[in-house]
């Protein structure tokens, strides 16, 4: 599967001088949504999770199949003012700002085997706020895993030496 053919590269968006590697292409495509999800899903077929993170909102598009498909759970990470429950929560770097993200402090607890799935890894300010939270709450995070890797930047270094998959590396 072709799935560089599947991104489309957007000049200037959300900023100047910022190339947005557009992943609605991929969703439009049946074959190219499946893949996805199964080569991830073979990826991490024997890391041991219990459970899925993924960060609202695009973390949810794949997160939430993957974790249907190979039967776990699933945590959804929310920007502030989204989630009813009590909160932990966490601010981090952009490539194109500042954000925050919070999760659900009975979400993960100690022991819980998590795996981290989001679309991109850019700067590694967002899965770096999850392991955060994760950690925490007294989880283990036993995988991380991409759509798609921005090879220009920094990512991996906060990603704190754990190991990480990713399908396609721009
Ligand atoms: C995007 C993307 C990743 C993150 C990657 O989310 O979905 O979660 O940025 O960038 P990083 O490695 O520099 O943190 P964004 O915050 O734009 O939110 P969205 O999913 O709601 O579009
Ligand atoms: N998230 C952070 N940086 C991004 C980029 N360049 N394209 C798409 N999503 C992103």
């Amino acid at each position: 599967m072709d799935l560089r053919a599947c991104i489309r590269d957007i000049p200037d968006y959300p900023k100047e001088g910022i190339v947005f590697f557009d992943i609605t292409p991929l969703l439009q495509k049946p074959e190219a949504f499946q893949y996805t999800v199964d080569a991830l899903a073979e990826r991490f077929a024997d890391c041991g999770a219990s459970k899925i993170a993924a960060a609202e909102a695009r973390g949810f598009l794949f997160g939430a199949p993957l974790a249907y498909k190979m039967g776990l759970g699933f945590v959804p990470v929310r920007k502030p003012g989204k989630l009813p429950y009590k909160t932990r929560q966490v601010s981090y770097d952009l490539e194109y700002g500042q954000d925050t993200l919070c999760m659900h402090e009975d979400a993960v607890n100690d022991g819980d085997k998590v795996l981290v799935i989001d679309d991109l890894l850019a700067t590694g300010g967002t899965v770096g706020g999850m392991l955060n939270l994760i950690t925490q709450g007294g989880g283990e995070v036993v995988g991380i895993g991409f759509v798609v890797e921005l090879g220009f930047l920094d990512g991996p270094s906060k990603l704190n030496g754990l190991p990480h998959e990713y399908l396609l590396k721009l």
